[in-house]
């Protein structure tokens, strides 16, 4: 059996924090007059907080001083860590658990890519951590996906060429990074909108054992 590195980003494809994520910024938004809506909050998804910050205030036509940006940030953060404070494993989206215990009894690596600063929490709160070999998130990489940076991190902190890594994603930005470091990227959500990705399930539970020995046997190189 080949070994992969198996990547797995945290926000949409282990747990559904993206709500969390969205209440949080539709009361900053809300708190400086203005609606932000569901259909917006897809904008969101895979972007560092920085930039839904500045996407957040162009949505409200709201120019903003350095000072008053800084403190927003925290607000939402701070908002945010109240929505995540009592996670628990009943988050853990469907069959997550399966996929993992699967790959750790293939022996294969498994890392954590992720845009989130919040990422290591969240992993402790629903009990996942000890699955992760490496974990890169918003704290460890300097350019947000699109850009491979945080997927090739995880690859060689691995100690797996970038090649032989596969990528689950609910972003589309997720799945460009993952495309970009030549991985294979598989999207968890819509067809329709990860259409960039190599394969597409609705979620884990489409995804059976076959398939995960397939692609620690695949060869893209
Ligand atoms: C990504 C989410 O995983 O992390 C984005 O999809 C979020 O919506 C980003 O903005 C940054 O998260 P955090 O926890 O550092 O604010
Ligand atoms: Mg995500």
């Amino acid at each position: 059996m080949n070994k992969k590195g198996f990547i797995f980003d945290l926000d949409g494809v282990i747990v559904d924090t993206a709500k969390y994520h969205y209440l949080a910024w539709k009361k900053l938004a809300n708190d400086l007059g203005f609606e932000f809506t569901v259909e917006q909050n897809e904008m969101f998804k895979g972007v560092s907080r920085k930039r839904c910050l500045e996407i957040l205030l162009d949505i409200g036509k709201i120019e903003a001083t350095q000072e008053q940006f800084d403190t927003w940030m925290i607000e939402k953060n701070v908002d945010y860590l109240k929505y995540i404070e009592n996670m628990d494993a009943s988050e853990i989206l469907p069959d997550v658990s399966r996929v993992l215990d699967y790959l750790k009894e293939k022996n294969q690596p498994i890392a954590l890519g992720s845009a989130s600063k919040n990422a290591k929490p969240i992993l402790e709160k629903v009990g996942l951590l000890p699955y992760f070999d490496t974990i890169v998130d918003g704290n460890n990489v300097t350019k947000a996906k699109p850009n491979p940076e945080v997927f090739l991190i995880a690859a060689e902190q691995l100690g797996v060429n970038s090649h032989d890594c596969v990528v689950f994603e609910d972003a589309v930005a997720g799945i460009q990074a993952a495309n970009s470091a030549g991985m294979i990227s598989i999207g968890i959500g819509e067809k329709t909108v990860l259409n960039e990705a190599d394969n597409v399930f609705t979620d884990f539970t489409q995804m059976n054992n076959t398939f995960l020995n397939e692609l620690m046997n695949i060869d893209k190189a």
